[in-house]
């Protein structure tokens, strides 16, 4: 089912503009990830989608080729995983996740058959007649999602559904979710606001920032190509390279680096894997602090500007640190970019 958003926007009683007028559009199976700050919109956007909360600007809401802007919550078919798990605490797993299927009125046979084969996918078999109480965070997690894609939705919307569990389970069940989403063929919206998680789980990543979707694109599109200094400090950590301009090559403190083509009012930014400790590097910088972080180290630089540089640098050893190193920023590695999207019309 595809989902298709026209000019959808909302502004609360208090003046609050929480999602500007947005356009997106979601293909079928595809999973697209909203990813923001906190109070960017994520979830409003999303309540809207589902039917709880209504757009004020206009506009459309379509699944597939139905219009559903006027549609109340229950006739949407929409799944919602939330942060918090809401199972109903005084049934069992399987009766949690049989529990839209009741609500569809599916006879006994085949509601029995979809519970098993959701229970399966989802691997919670072993735990079917427990009680949800007596379920581990990441189990009951499981059930809730379960619960969600066992009435077939027609889109699943799933808020911040990993925040609540520990990282190294967080990360497991991040990828049996994207696998499970993809062989359902799901068409799917998953807010978050950790890059990592969006960059692994989504087609597509739609970074927002204070109501509006700044940047759209895949997951590479996005780290390689962001459109703005916003994007690029989200995804990813990106760096000013501060200096003055004289045409296409910046000077900084202690030497000139080439920057790429670009209009007035773009800043060059450049990311930590891009600055390469090399003897023939045009530039020079002190070695204040060096992390190892197993398959590189961390090393932070300083005397290119007033801010600290890091880069990564692989191999056996990192320089030391008080050493003055010398760096290559090669042009291709310089992202030019304006402020936000707003800035730069
Ligand atoms: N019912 C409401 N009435 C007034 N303002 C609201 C209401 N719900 C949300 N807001 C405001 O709208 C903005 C967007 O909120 P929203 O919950 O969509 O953000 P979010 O991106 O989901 O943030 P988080 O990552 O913290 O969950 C915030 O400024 C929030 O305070
Ligand atoms: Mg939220």
């Amino acid at each position: 089912m595809t989902l298709t958003l026209t000019n959808i926007g909302k502004t609360f009683a208090d003046g609050t503009r929480a999602v500007r007028p947005t356009d997106l559009s979601v293909a079928e199976g595809e999973i697209v990830s909203l990813l923001g700050p906190s109070g960017c919109g994520k979830t409003t956007l999303l309540r809207m989608i589902a039917g709880l909360e209504n757009p004020d600007a206009g506009g459309q809401i379509r699944f597939g080729d139905s219009d559903v802007t006027s549609q109340p919550v229950e006739r949407r078919q929409v799944g919602m995983v939330f942060q918090s798990y809401a199972l109903f605490p005084n049934m069992s797993l399987r009766a949690n996740v049989g529990y839209g299927l009741k609500m569809q009125k599916l006879p006994r046979a085949e509601l029995d058959a979809r519970v098993e084969e959701v229970l399966a996918l989802c691997r919670l078999e072993p735990y079917a007649e427990r009680a949800v109480t007596a379920l581990s965070g990441g189990q009951r997690q499981r059930v809730a999602l379960a619960r969600a894609i066992a009435p077939r939705p027609r889109v699943l919307l799933l808020d911040e559904p990993l925040s609540a569990l520990d990282a190294s389970l967080r990360d497991a069940l991040r990828d049996e979710l994207a696998e499970l989403l993809r062989r359902f063929n799901i068409t799917a919206i998953f807010v978050t606001h950790d890059q990592t998680e969006a960059l692994a789980i989504a087609d597509r990543v739609a970074v927002m920032q204070a109501g509006r979707i700044e940047q759209i694109g895949a997951p590479e599109l996005l780290y390689r190509q962001p459109a703005s200094r916003f994007v690029a400090e989200f995804v990813g950590d990106a760096m000013a390279l501060e200096g003055r301009r004289e045409g296409t090559s910046l000077q900084m403190r202690n030497g000139a680096v080439a920057l790429p083509d670009a209009g007035a009012g773009h800043l060059p930014y450049v990311r930590a894997e891009n600055i390469q400790i090399s003897h023939t590097g045009p530039v020079s910088a002190r070695v204040e602090a060096v992390t190892f972080l197993g398959t590189h180290y961390r090393v932070a630089l300083s005397g290119l500007g007033d801010n600290m540089l890091y880069c990564t640098h692989q191999g056996d050893s990192a320089p030391r640190v008080g050493s003055e190193v010398r760096l290559a920023i090669p042009t291709a590695g310089i992202m030019m970019l304006p402020r936000s999207q707003e800035s730069a019309r």
